[in-house]
C-alpha cells in the first residue's frame, strides 16, 4: 500500500518519521508494507529524508492509482477540503488530523467515503495522540453517552498551567507553546477556544450520531483569565482549566467551551501542561477517562499512523463510524447549570448581605489586600445567574461602581 502526505509541517513530517522508524511494526499490524510515495507541499525539503518524494502538483496524487491512502496534514479548509473531497472521489482512503475540516465538512466527507466504500478517518483531530474517536465508535458502541467533558487544547492547558504553577505571564507561556509546536498557525484559534469548540463538536457528533453545527456552541477562551484568578483559586485549592463540555439527556444536548474552576478532587485537575484529558460518562459504564499528549508532532502523528493502518486493514470496505446529516440542535447556554466563582469590588464584610440576598448562600474568599473579594454561588442555571448578577450590580453600583470584576464557572 502506498501513502501520500499532503502538508509537510509539524504533523506531516511526524507521520513520515514514524512510517520510517516504525516500519516493521506498521508492516506487521497492516499485514503488508506501507510505503510513503509522495509528499505534497509548496516548499522543497532538499535536506530531508523525503526530498525525492516531494511533489507540488496535487494532480499527481489524485491521478495515481497506486496511492491508496492520503494523509491530509495541511490544516485549514482551503485547499484541504477540495483536495480531500477529490481523493475520496478518486476512491482513496483519507486520514486527517484537521479538526477544522472535520467539524466543517465531516458530514459530507463521511457520506462520500460511504458511497465510495473507502474510509475517512480522523483520530488525530481530537486529543492529539489520545485514542478517543475509535473508543467512541468501537469500545463504547453499546453505551448511551450522557456527558463528555474534556481539556481538549494543549496550548491553552500549557498556558494555564504555567500561569498557575509558575506565575508566568500569558504572553510568555503562549510563546513557549508556539516554540514547542503545539499552537495553531493563528493562536487565536487556541486561546479564544475555537479549537476546543471544533473538537467538542466532533465528539458530540460521534456520541449522538448526528451532525453538530459548531457555531451553535457557546465558546469562550482563556484571554480574560488573570493571575488574580489564580490567587483566589490557590486559596480554594483549585485551578482553572478550559473545558469543552457536552451534556446529553435524551434529545436534549447542551454543549459549551468555557474556563472552569475545579478542585483537586476533580479527575481533570492533574491534567497539566500539553496533556489533554477527556471524561466520558455512559449510562452503563459510568465515567471513564482518556489521558495523554494532546498536541505535538509525534503524539499527533502516532494517531494518524494508527488510522493509516486501520485504512490498510479495511482497504475494501467502509468502516461504519461518524454521523448522519440529521442536525442536532444545541440547547441554549442560559439553560446550562453551574456554580459560579465571582470576584467583586468591595470586601467580604461589606458585600456578604447583598450577595446572599441576590445569589443565596455562598462561600467567600477574602484576600484582604486587593480592594475586592470573591464568592462562590450554589448551582444555578446560567440565565438565572445573569439576572441575579445584573440586580446585584445595580444595588452595588452606588458604593462600588466597578461591580462584578470576574465570573468563572465552577465545579467545586
Ligand atoms: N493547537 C492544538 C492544541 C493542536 O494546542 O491542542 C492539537 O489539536
Amino acid at each position: 500500500m502506498n501513502v501520500a502526505i499532503m502538508g509537510y509541517g509539524t504533523i506531516g513530517s511526524g507521520v513520515a518519521e514514524i512510517l520510517e522508524q516504525n516500519s516493521q511494526q506498521i508492516r506487521q499490524a497492516s499485514g503488508q508494507p506501507v510505503e510513503l510515495k509522495y509528499v505534497l507541499d509548496l516548499r522543497d525539503f532538499p535536506d530531508s529524508p523525503v526530498a525525492d518524494r516531494v511533489v507540488h502538483d496535487f494532480g499527481i496524487i489524485e491521478n495515481d492509482p497506486d496511492v491508496q491512502v492520503v494523509v491530509e496534514a495541511m490544516g485549514g479548509l482551503n485547499p484541504s477540503y477540495p483536495f480531500v473531497k477529490a481523493c475520496l472521489l478518486a476512491g482513496k482512503h483519507v486520514v486527517t488530523s484537521n479538526k477544522a475540516l472535520v467539524a466543517a465538512y465531516g458530514t459530507e466527507l463521511l457520506e462520500l467515503a460511504r458511497q465510495k466504500q473507502v474510509n475517512f478517518f480522523f483520530e488525530a483531530s481530537v486529543g492529539g495522540g489520545i485514542p478517543i474517536i475509535r473508543p467512541l465508535y468501537r469500545c463504547l458502541a453499546g453505551e448511551k453517552l450522557q456527558e463528555i467533558t474534556g481539556i481538549l487544547n494543549g496550548t491553552t492547558n500549557y498556558i494555564l498551567t504555567k500561569m498557575d504553577k509558575e506565575g508566568a505571564s500569558f504572553e510568555s507561556a503562549l510563546k513557549e507553546a508556539q516554540a514547542l509546536g503545539y499552537a495553531e498557525q493563528n493562536p487565536e484559534a487556541d486561546v479564544e477556544g475555537h479549537d476546543t469548540c471544533r473538537k467538542i463538536a466532533i465528539l458530540t457528533a460521534m456520541a449522538t450520531g448526528r451532525e453538530v453545527d459548531y457555531q451553535e456552541i457557546h465558546t469562550e477562551g482563556i484571554t480574560r483569565i488573570t493571575d488574580m484568578d489564580f490567587r483566589y483559586a490557590d486559596r480554594l485549592g483549585a485551578s482553572v482549566k478550559l473545558f469543552g463540555t457536552s451534556r446529553m439527556e435524551g434529545d436534549q444536548v447542551h454543549a459549551c467551551v468555557v474556563p472552569v474552576m475545579i478542585g483537586k478532587d476533580h479527575p481533570l485537575y492533574s491534567v497539566s501542561d500539553v496533556y489533554n484529558g477527556i471524561l466520558v460518562k455512559g449510562n452503563m459504564l459510568g465515567t471513564s477517562m482518556f489521558y495523554g499528549s494532546g498536541a505535538g508532532k509525534l503524539p499527533t502523528a502516532s494517531a494518524v499512523v494508527a488510522d493509516i493502518i486501520e485504512a490498510v486493514q479495511n482497504r475494501d470496505r467502509n468502516v461504519a463510524l461518524g454521523w448522519s446529516g440529521d442536525r442536532l440542535s444545541i440547547g441554549a447556554m442560559d439553560t446550562m447549570e453551574f456554580r459560579y466563582f465571582v470576584r467583586a469590588a468591595g470586601s467580604c464584610t461589606e458585600g456578604k448581605d447583598l450577595v446572599e440576598s441576590h445569589f443565596g448562600p455562598a462561600e467567600y474568599v477574602c484576600l484582604g489586600d486587593a480592594g475586592e473579594f470573591a464568592f462562590l454561588t450554589g448551582k444555578m442555571k446560567e440565565g438565572d445567574f445573569k439576572e441575579k448578577a445584573v440586580a446585584f450590580e445595580t444595588a452595588w453600583k452606588d458604593s462600588h461602581p466597578e461591580g462584578i470584576l470576574q465570573m468563572i464557572r465552577a465545579e467545586l
